[in-house]
């Protein structure tokens, strides 16, 4: 009763991304439920629903979101509903799933776009060992093309004439290039919101893949990244493993890329907190009740939280954040029994074994470090492993300390919603490595993720600040993350293509 067929108008805007803006599940009683998506991404683009509607004059035709079906209930809600679907619950769009082979999805997804794409841009191997790309990485690699082609496919089949499309992420590098080939009419362009790999790391892939993957985006009239820092190292990476051309502006950044007669622009688009949505969500009553269940939980009034929230991700560094609240214990005795660190690790891509492996040494690691310095009525660190935003929501309001220190990250929103819903002024210890450190660097206090010892000391910095300075240095940071919502960063974008 959920699932219905959308129209067939040709859309004047595609948006293509790995993860929709919906996902099915089968219920015991054989109806199909729907569920928003996981995922930045989403939340990123949801604004596509107020501007595709507004652009298509004449024709009718409202903007279509193609994506992958990610398991039985997306697939049969895909075929119920023929080419695309359009629910309440896909927040109004028109959504196109593309029912891929489920085993060239394994292979496409957990085999090249997280075993070997995500661990690229986010420098996650440990290269003595790994990455080794033999003839099982071959047929991966063929199937990630299987994938991407659906896609191109797909989207030549949906797009009116000129319209444009935005292609999302890693998962569908070759898009752009593919769709190009099929549909030269259209605008295309690819955004990034991981980090890209600078040259040296990026020259691991073999030599025919990296130069298929570069060529892929620079299919698009645009490419897209979050921060300049990972803009500047695609066009190296063009510049090197492709011999193309960079071409720089006034103020010395990259801004184009030229190759084989084509040029293809690059944009840097921060994506920033949705203030709104976010302050409105934030005091609903179920946040409230999970205020009520954090704060029984912590104890003592006067304890301080450290709170952190990530999806269990191996970039996320969840594990050198729990060394560095325990040499803060050892070091600053006079913490213990006066603070608790709330820690929000969500489970994620639980497909790949290393996931798995790190998520247990996470809970491993917090239950060492509970056994070790807890007393009765004292836990010291308080883990949460199952995924709910509202008590994530709660959690941002309570705290007074955020622990945001990823290895790597695109950008990372934690550290841009955090300030905004915070009830009484929060410090945001911020890895330098995060994009989200470029807009927000200056007020938070940042810091090497691997360096331990210095992400000790910062949080004993972070709790020891005076609640004016504390209370300022929120409200420019809240500024700072919410300068572009997420409805502009995707206005400004369709504008420039
Ligand atoms: C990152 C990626 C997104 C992805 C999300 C969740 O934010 O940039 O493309 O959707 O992680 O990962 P998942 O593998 O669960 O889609």
């Amino acid at each position: 009763e959920h699932v219905h067929p959308a129209s067939v108008a040709a859309a004047p805007v595609v948006v293509a991304s790995n993860r929709g803006p919906v996902s099915y599940r089968r219920r015991e009683d054989g109806s199909l439920v729907a569920g928003r998506g996981g995922g930045g991404l989403v939340s990123g683009l949801s604004s596509i629903r107020r501007e595709g509607d507004g652009g298509s004059e004449g024709e009718g035709g409202a903007a279509v979101w193609v994506c992958a079906a990610l398991g039985e209930g997306d697939r049969e809600a895909a075929r119920a509903a023929g080419r695309r679907l359009s629910t309440d619950d896909t927040g109004g769009h028109h959504v196109r799933m593309l029912d891929i082979p489920p085993d060239t999805f394994a292979a496409a997804y957990n085999g090249i776009a997280n075993s070997v794409l995500w661990f690229v841009h986010h420098m996650l191997y440990q290269t003595p060992l790994e990455p080794v790309f033999d003839q099982h990485f071959r047929a991966q690699w063929a199937a990630y093309e299987e994938y991407d082609t659906a896609f191109a496919d797909a989207i030549a089949e949906e797009a009116a004439q000129g319209a444009a499309v935005l292609v999302q992420d890693y998962h569908l590098a070759l898009v752009p290039g593919l769709l190009r080939a099929r549909r030269p009419d259209l605008r295309i362009g690819h955004f990034s919101h991981t980090p890209w790999a600078p040259p040296d790391y990026f020259r691991m892939l073999p030599d025919d893949v990296a130069g298929q993957l570069l060529r892929g985006v620079l299919g698009g009239d645009r490419a897209g990244f979050l921060t300049l820092r990972w803009a500047e190292a695609f066009a190296a990476c063009c510049a090197d493993v492709l011999g193309a051309e960079v071409v720089r502006d006034g103020e010395g950044r990259a801004a184009e890329v030229r190759f084989e007669g084509r040029t293809t622009r690059l944009g840097v688009h921060g994506l920033g907190a949705d203030a709104d949505f976010l302050r409105e969500r934030a005091h609903r009553a179920d946040v409230e009740e999970r205020m009520a269940a954090l704060r029984a939980q912590i104890g003592g009034p006067d304890r301080k939280t450290i709170v952190r929230v990530d999806r269990t991700e191996l970039s996320k560094n969840i594990v050198r954040g729990l060394y560095a609240y325990r040499r803060l214990l050892e070091e600053h005795p006079q913490w213990r029994g006066r603070v608790v660190h709330v820690a929000f690790a969500y489970p994620s891509r639980q497909d790949l074994a290393v996931y798995r492996d790190y998520t247990a040494e996470v809970e491993r690691v917090a239950r060492e470090i509970n056994a070790e310095f807890g007393t009765e009525g004292w836990e010291p660190v308080a883990l949460h492993v199952k995924d709910d935003f509202a008590r994530s929501l709660a959690a941002y309001r309570l705290a007074d300390v955020a622990l945001v220190n990823p290895i790597r990250d695109g950008m990372n929103l934690v550290a841009k919603e955090v300030p905004v819903v915070s009830d009484h002024g929060c410090v945001l210890v911020l890895s330098r490595e995060a994009g989200a450190a470029a807009e927000l660097g200056d007020e938070a206090i940042t810091v090497n993720p691997y360096d331990v010892e210095a992400t000790a000391r910062a949080l004993h910095l972070a709790l020891l600040m005076d609640p004016g300075e504390r209370a300022e240095r929120t409200k420019r940071l809240a500024a700072a993350a919410t300068a572009l919502p997420p409805a502009r960063w995707f206005t400004d974008q369709l504008r420039a293509l």
